[in-house]
């Protein structure tokens, strides 16, 4: 067994996006660029209606995949194919972008929480072109399991204590776990060993993941391995995300990531000539 260790601590950086939408960004940001294959991970979190009642209007995508997990409040999803969907409290959408649509995220509400994350997911160069997908999946399609006492996970991807995440033929083979952990609890989760992971504390004022102290809107990076240690004071809500690193060549410029700049100006085209 190879524990996994703390690598590299990155602390979310307090930005806007969308229609000014506030948010902290933690991947994708000047201390933490990529970590192959996630090329973004966004935490939005305000009760607020100002912060966030703007949403993110019509914008493109290509070559890659966005998922997005709601803890609180709802947005609307819409896009220029005639795809609709709601994204309630614990609901998740894995919309794999592939070769570009045109879509929308917006605030169903005018009041009260809204919380949750945008993570951008790689392709690999031979799945840039495909024909986007959504999987929409609402909350009780997410299993619920306690791999140990006082540890509660939700799966969204991957597989844990026998039970198997709802999102299904991702080439990046994606862990996704919304892991809660009550005051005193402990526990071993096993990883892929290659996979690039991450952790963000997202709740509780702080966890203990692999060998060290992680404060609330902290990531940390983890080394490969095995193993993975989680443990906690009090009680703490951490993500725990996982994928098969591509290594390859990222040409991106905003809402296109690609494989060389050539692919980069084609999409721009593209856009322009409205063939997304
Ligand atoms: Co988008």
């Amino acid at each position: 067994m190879t524990q996994r260790t703390i690598v590299r601590r990155v602390r979310g950086m307090d930005t806007a996006d969308g229609a000014g939408v506030k948010l902290k960004r933690v991947i994708g940001q000047p201390a933490l660029d990529m970590l192959d294959p996630f090329l973004l991970l966004d935490e939005f979190r305000s009760d607020q209606a100002g912060d966030y009642i703007e949403g993110f209007p019509d914008h493109p995508h290509r070559g890659f995949e966005t998922v997005t997990y709601m803890l609180a409040g709802r947005m609307q999803h819409g896009d220029n194919k005639g795809n609709r969907g709601d994204l309630g409290p614990g609901s998740v959408q894995w919309m794999t972008a592939g070769s570009g649509l045109i879509h929308s995220e917006m605030p169903q509400q005018e009041a009260g929480l809204m919380w949750g994350f945008q993570l951008w997911v790689n392709l690999p160069a031979s799945d840039k072109m495909i024909a986007p997908r959504y999987q929409d999946i609402p909350p009780g399609d997410i299993p619920v399991v306690q791999p140990a006492d006082g540890v509660t996970v939700r799966v969204v991807a991957g597989e844990l204590a026998g039970a198997t995440g709802p999102v299904s033929g991702i080439a990046t083979q994606p862990v996704y776990l919304d892991i809660a952990l009550d005051a005193g609890a402990r526990f071993d989760l096993s990883l892929p060993e290659g996979h690039s992971a991450f952790a963000y504390v997202f709740d509780g004022t702080s966890a203990t993941v692999a060998d060290g102290p992680l404060a609330r809107s902290e990531l940390a990076v983890l080394s490969k391995g095995d193993t993975v240690s989680f443990a906690a004071d009090e009680a703490a809500r951490v993500l725990l995300v996982a994928g098969r690193p591509l290594d390859e060549p990222v040409a991106r410029y905003g809402p296109f990531v690609m494989n060389t700049p050539a692919q980069i100006h084609e999409a721009i085209a593209d856009f322009r000539a409205g063939k997304f």
